[in-house]
């Protein structure tokens, strides 16, 4: 079955016809040669962007030489309003700081303790479902969200503030459409970004909602009630280094980009792999068989080990829609990259999206086929060049949370309904903050 993506641009076009492309979706507003290059140079009036497609080179730039190669300033001016200084755009000590203080809360046996809140909120997706036709994507995002108000602060969607968080939160994504559009846009850094006011109302609302979540916990805290999750470890952390704990500010700062990084690319991804499942039904079939011999009476960790081929359709999913489909660094020095002059202060793009795709990498890369995860040559360019959830130093910390809740989910949502493709509805992937279906995912479900 090939996965669709969406039509590339012809090789050649004018800035203006570019910049229209790039306001309609930045993946189409690419030349398909980029499925085979290994690097490709941007030109704007004011700055260079490289797209960086060769294994070893994206290495360099994530895995040797973080520090060399921070993140992009123009992406963190259009996340500020509602990051402040999370940990998602800063840099340098400061970032260290905050991943020491992070990523304890992400550890293996941490995930292992979340995996109650994330049935729950697998099951309760389940019990939200209804035969008929479905747009996935909602029903995914509504999922996943649940999922991190659950292992973050022990609190269903159902709850008010959760819920209010939620509806804000689509409002933002709507008014701030696609944010690597800055890496690419050519104008200098002097001209002030503008962010809309919609944006920064909602942006606020949000915050606001937060601050009232995590006072409430740090009242919590002090008192000696507060539950065991996510949020709790992460305000009680101690950083080894300083012996410092996030203050209160910080934590509105991290718990937004928990809420935004944690749900909105979750959902991607299993709205996507519903999709998949939708047109492959031998592969559905397949996922329903170790769906179905799950021990639900006894829900527990150990139920991942019956999900094996699960697993590997999500990632396979992650390959051809990887949810954060480009990334951006920029240089700190001039660079050589295969024999060309990088230029101080350019950007550096990575994109999973063309990586995962590569005509010179992967076999049939267009081709869905899970079973690819089980081959020799499979498992070599998954080490090579499959960065879903990036790599080194500035890798994904929920990525080991992301793979357990998402086979669990797709499990569950496929033990008790069968999912079928509507006729004419073919999905058109376009990048907004995540990879998404340019006008949603529709599925036909059926009880089984
Ligand atoms: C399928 C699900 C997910 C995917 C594909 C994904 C992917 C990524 C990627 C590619 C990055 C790096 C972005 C960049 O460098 O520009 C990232 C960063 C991040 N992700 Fe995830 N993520 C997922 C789920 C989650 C979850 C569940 C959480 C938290 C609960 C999370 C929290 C974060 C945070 C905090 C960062 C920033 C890390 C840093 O810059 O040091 N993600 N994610």
């Amino acid at each position: 079955m090939i996965a669709p993506k969406p039509p590339s641009r012809p090789d050649r076009v004018s800035l203006w016809r570019y910049l229209k492309l790039f306001r309609a979706d930045i993946l189409s507003a690419q030349p398909a040669r980029l499925y085979r290059a290994w690097m490709a140079e941007f030109k704007t009036p004011f700055f260079r962007s490289y797209l960086i497609n060769q294994p070893d080179l994206i290495r360099e730039v994530l895995d040797r030489r973080p520090d060399d190669f921070p993140k992009s300033n123009r992406i963190r001016e259009g996340l500020a309003p509602l990051l402040g200084n999370s940990v998602f755009v800063t840099n340098g000590e400061d970032w260290k700081r905050q991943r020491r203080i992070i990523d304890p809360a992400f550890e293996g046996g941490r995930i292992r303790d979340a995996f109650p809140a994330m049935y729950a909120a697998g099951a309760a997706a389940v019990a939200r479902l209804q035969p008929g036709r479905v747009e996935i994507e909602a029903a995914m995002s509504h999922a996943a969200a649940d999922v991190i108000f659950r292992t973050l602060f022990s609190l269903p969607i159902e709850d008010q503030t959760a819920s209010e968080v939620f509806r804000q939160f689509r409002e933002y994504q709507r008014t701030q459409p696609i944010l690597n559009l800055a890496a690419f846009l050519p104008v200098p850094r002097w001209v002030p970004r503008f962010h809309r006011a919609k944006t920064r109302q909602t942006a606020a609302a949000i915050r606001s909602l937060i601050g009232a979540l995590t006072a409430a916990r740090q009242a919590a805290i002090g008192a000696g009630e507060a539950p065991e999750d996510l949020a709790t470890k992460i305000m009680t952390t101690v950083d080894p280094v300083t012996g410092e704990r996030f203050t209160a500010a910080e934590m509105v700062d991290q718990v937004a980009i928990f809420f935004l990084a944690g749900h909105e690319t979750s959902a991607s991804a299993l709205a996507w792999a519903l999709y998949l499942l939708a047109v492959s039904p031998d592969v559905q079939a397949r996922v329903a068989v170790e769906a179905l011999a799950l021990d639900v009476q006894n829900p527990g960790f150990a139920m991942l080990s019956g999900l094996k081929f699960t697993r590997d359709v999500f990632r396979e999913t992650l390959r051809l829609y990887p949810a954060v489909p480009m990334m951006v660094r920029q240089t700190t020095c001039p660079e050589r990259f295969r024999d060309r002059a990088v230029p101080l202060g350019a950007q550096v793009v990575i994109s999973p999206w063309h990586l995962h795709r590569h005509e010179r990498i992967w076999d049939r890369p267009d081709e869905f086929d899970p079973d690819r995860w089980q081959t020799e040559a499979g498992r070599t360019c998954g080490r090579e060049a499959y960065i879903p959830f990036s790599s080194g130093a500035r890798v994904c910390p929920g990525a080991g949370f992301a793979m357990v809740e998402g086979p669990l989910l797709l499990a569950l949502l496929v033990r008790e309904f069968r999912f079928a493709a509507v006729p004419g509805l073919a999905p058109v992937p376009v990048a907004h903050l995540t990879v998404r279906a340019k006008d949603g995912i529709w599925l036909g479900l059926e009880r089984r």
